[in-house]
């Protein structure tokens, strides 16, 4: 095992092989795309992700054991090991348009695959994908006439972003999974000995294939619940002046429960919750099993709900009316530490803040490139600020939607003294100082708390 491609150099791919090469100076690594602006940008300074440490390891690594390239033909002729981790988006047209998993990227790669392949390879699923996808990899991967034989390996990534470097360094797990064959046990054996030269062996699990395609599903599937169900009791709080932060503190101290993963927000976004969701809301179906459809859906229904209600908390502070009025929006990235904003609820908000005809100064510290295009073509009076006190300048309300740290650390009596009175300030992340704000004289409506205003 000498070369390793990675085909799809995005969120997943990029950090990951990154984060292989470093480790494994012995072995090249080559990751390529179709997209050839994207590679360009792997190949420069400014890399097209940000990630905290992405770019150190990436400058340790580049030219020396990892090349970024767009010759595919040739990457394919000379790897060992090939891990796919092309997009699968959720579908938008066809049979199951909205749930199911579009697999044409997936197939395009087996397909260019097996054009380009002159030896046996391992194949390695890193995209997230529906259960028995790898069956159907398998079956296009061996309709070569070449008489080549391929291994397929599941191998999910559980990085978030944000922390994508700290969590490729030291997971919680790796999962591989395989044919219960010996040819496939040989397989993962190549390559768990890749991720133990950092990762202890006991944390490196061996499942079979479907086990490992379905685990993916059920950890996304899991966090987003625990998100939904967080969000939900924070509208009861807001009903029963109950704290949400309290009740998540003091319910997280169970064990069984644990601390993490409990924090109430405007929802939860990023390019996995949703999608993993819907796939798995869709498999259930396809196996004739609606209850379980349901119940996953809900999950998403309640994320919905979730952003729809903190809107309506402004509308309802604001006199039933926001239209013409400025509103500063915090935040556009789907969490802190990244500029990804796919599904970011974010978007949703300001969608329907438009919607009421609101004016929106957005600010992100660096999700604003992203938010561009996402709200490109869409009506309405936007602005984009680098500056987070001309954001503010002028504006009725602060609504804060992302959780970056950069917003706690800001002068809000500077901010205060520079908006249209009443200060109106959603806090959707629950991360600033409530008490301090209401002091200055802001009206402050957290999510899950009793609101603090002067009226
Ligand atoms: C997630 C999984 O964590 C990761 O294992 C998988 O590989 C990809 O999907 P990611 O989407 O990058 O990672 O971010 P994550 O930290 O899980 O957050 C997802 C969303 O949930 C964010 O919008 C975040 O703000 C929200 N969230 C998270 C909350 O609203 N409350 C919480 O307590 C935690
Ligand atoms: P993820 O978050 O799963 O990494 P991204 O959308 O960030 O998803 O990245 C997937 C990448 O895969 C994109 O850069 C896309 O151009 C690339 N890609 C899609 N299809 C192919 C293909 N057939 N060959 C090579 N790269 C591909």
């Amino acid at each position: 095992m000498k070369n390793i491609l990675c085909i799809g150099a995005g969120y997943v791919g990029g950090p990951t092989m990154a984060v292989i090469a470093d480790r494994c100076p012995d072995l090249t690594v080559t990751v390529v795309d179709i997209n050839a602006v994207r590679i360009a940008a792997w190949n420069s300074d400014e890399l097209p992700i940000y990630e905290p440490g992405l770019d150190e390891v990436v400058k340790r690594c580049r030219g020396r054991n990892l090349f970024y390239s767009t010759d595919i033909p040739k990457a394919i002729r000379e790897a060992d090991l090939i891990f796919v981790s092309v997009n699968t988006p959720t579908k938008t047209f066809g049979a199951g348009a909205g749930k199911a998993a579009d697999l044409q990227y997936l197939e395009k790669t087996a397909r260019s695959i097996i054009e380009h392949a002159e030896s046996d390879k391992i194949v390695v699923e890193k995209s997230t994908l529906p259960v028995r996808t790898a069956q159907a990899m398998s079956r296009i991967l061996h309709s070569n006439t070449k008489n080549l034989k391929f291994q397929i390996l599941s191998n999910p990534e559980f990085l978030a972003e944000g922390t994508a470097i700290r969590d490729l360094e030291n997971p919680d797990r790796v999962l591989i999974g395989g044919m219960e064959t010996p040819e496939g046990q040989g397989a993962i054996e190549a390559l768990a000995s890749i991720y133990a030269r950092w990762v202890p062996r006991e944390r490196i699990i061996t499942t079979n294939l479907w086990s490992s395609e379905l685990t993916k599903l059920v950890s996304n599937a899991l966090l987003a619940q625990r998100v939904s169900s967080v969000n939900s009791i924070s509208a009861l709080c807001e009903k029963t002046e109950a704290n949400i932060d309290e009740v998540t503190g003091a319910a997280g101290k169970d064990s069984r429960i644990g601390p993490k993963f409990l924090k109430a927000s405007i929802g939860f976004g990023g390019s996995c919750f949703k999608k993993d969701i819907l796939n798995l809301v869709y498999l259930c179906g396809h196996y004739g099993l609606p209850e379980v459809a349901d119940y996953w859906e809900q999950v998403i229904k309640m994320n919905d709900f979730q952003a729809r209600r903190f809107v309506g908390n402004m509308l309802a502070a604001m006199f039933n009316t926001v239209a013409d009025k400025k509103i500063a929006i915090f935040g556009f990235a789907f969490k802190a530490d990244t500029g990804d904003t796919r599904e970011s609820p974010a978007c949703a908000v300001c969608l329907q803040l438009l919607e009421e005809h609101a004016r929106l100064n957005i600010h992100d510290p660096k999700a604003l490139g992203n938010a561009k295009l996402d709200l490109e073509g869409v009506a309405g009076d936007i602005s984009y600020l680098e500056d987070p006190y001309e954001a503010a300048k002028g504006v009725h309300a602060i609504a804060v939607v992302t959780e970056w740290k950069s917003f706690r650390e800001l002068d809000y009596q500077r901010i205060y003294d520079s908006m249209e009175k009443p200060a109106f300030l959603f806090d959707g992340r629950n991360i600033l100082d409530h008490k301090m704000l209401f002091e200055i004289g802001f009206n402050v409506y957290p999510i899950g708390k009793r609101k603090l205003t002067h009226f």
